[in-house]
């Protein structure tokens, strides 16, 4: 049996509170989803900037109604210290996800960004230490590998920071670590790279690739590639993500005031991704008479990431289960699903 098996047999014995920041968000609320099965109670807090009521009526519909009622809502932001500390008392494991993504959205409005991600992180985290919550996990990213040009990304090697938002969840690392040395609160940080799966937003200007594409492919748009088409990345299926979330709750002290990588360790480019979405739409009886439009590199992207998952693996007991074909393969129903309804 793997680690994550034999730990949700145990969180099912015996089940604890949780936080999710950023509940309805497209990974808070695959967390929600996971947390709830596995009959846990959850405390979720949003503010919907990015994030979106529909996820969560979603999750209603995907648990029993004994699981829902164990899910209580706050509807508030983590720029108020207030509200961070309230939403705190008396929960066990923190899964901090809130947050402004999105490199673009970061280079016009590094502002807005700098809040919730660096100031709001850190409400987050101080309140978690106030009441000395057993455990602080919360999302970093791949960007923090910035311009280090070595592959795969190892979690000690990093390069200077390509866009104000890799600066805030690089800050976010540098705020753990002290955290940890002056108070001795101890917390994991997860550097995701390119996650994705069912609920993340295919709308607005700051949509993911995968969404991007499957919608404009579902809806015969026009998709273009910045640059060549073969820069690379290591796309991170959600249910993987959720397993990393709850390993790193449940890690021990030895494990923590460390960050992680969570991918797949494998990497696959944006003309192979093309041809990977084309494939999956179509096995949903659609049919993509699409090609790329390609057009210049975008300003603070990288051009090639993959991760090494060898700490997540031998610390965590981590073992990504799907594939990115796989991950596709699970996600487009969804999202065929999602143009039915809202096209
Ligand atoms: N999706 C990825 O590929 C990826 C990659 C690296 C890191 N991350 C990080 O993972 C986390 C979750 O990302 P996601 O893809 O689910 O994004 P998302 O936008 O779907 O979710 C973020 C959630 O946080 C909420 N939020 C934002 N600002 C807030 C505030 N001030 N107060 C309260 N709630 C607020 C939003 O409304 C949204 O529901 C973020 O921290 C993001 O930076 C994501």
């Amino acid at each position: 049996m793997i680690k994550y098996e034999e730990l949700q047999r145990t969180l099912l014995k015996s089940p604890k509170v949780w936080l999710i920041t950023g509940v309805a968000g497209f990974i808070g609320s695959n967390l929600l989803e996971e947390l709830l099965k596995l009959d846990q109670i959850v405390v979720g807090l949003d503010n919907f900037s990015t994030g979106h009521l529909r996820n969560l009526n979603e999750v209603e519909r995907l648990v029993s109604p004994v699981q829902w009622k164990r899910f209580s809502f706050i509807e508030g932001d983590i720029r108020s210290y207030r509200t961070c500390l309230d939403v705190m008392k008396g929960v066990d494991y923190v899964l901090h996800q809130a947050a402004l993504g999105s490199v673009p959205r970061s280079i016009a409005d590094p502002i807005a960004t700098n809040e919730t991600n660096i100031s709001g992180f850190l409400n987050v985290l101080q309140a978690a230490k106030e009441v000395d919550v057993c455990s602080f996990t919360y999302a970093a990213s791949s960007s923090t590998y910035g311009d280090h040009p070595a592959l795969p990304k190892l979690e000690d090697n990093i390069g200077a920071p390509l866009s104000p938002y890799a600066v805030t969840k690089y800050v976010n690392e540098l705020y753990a670590s002290v955290f940890a040395e002056t108070y001795g609160f101890k917390s994991i940080g997860l550097r995701y790279f390119n996650v994705f799966g069912k609920r993340q937003d295919p709308n607005g200007a700051y949509a993911a690739v995968i969404p991007k594409w499957t919608s404009s492919m579902i809806k015969n748009e026009k998709i273009y590639i910045n640059g060549d088409g073969e820069t690379s990345r290591d796309f991170c299926f959600i249910d993987n993500v959720v397993q990393m979330n709850i390993l790193s709750a449940l890690a021990s002290s030895a494990e923590k005031n460390k960050v992680y990588n969570v991918a797949l360790g494998d990497r696959t480019t944006l003309n192979q991704l093309f041809e990977l979405i084309k494939a999956n739409i179509e096995t949903q009886g659609l049919s993509v008479e699409l090609s790329p439009t390609y057009r210049e590199f975008r300003s603070g992207d990288v051009r090639h990431s993959q991760a090494s998952i060898e700490r997540a693996e031998s610390l965590l007991g981590y073992k990504p289960q799907f594939k990115i074909n796989e991950g596709l393969s699970e996600a487009m129903p969804w999202y065929v699903e999602f143009f039915n309804k809202n096209c």
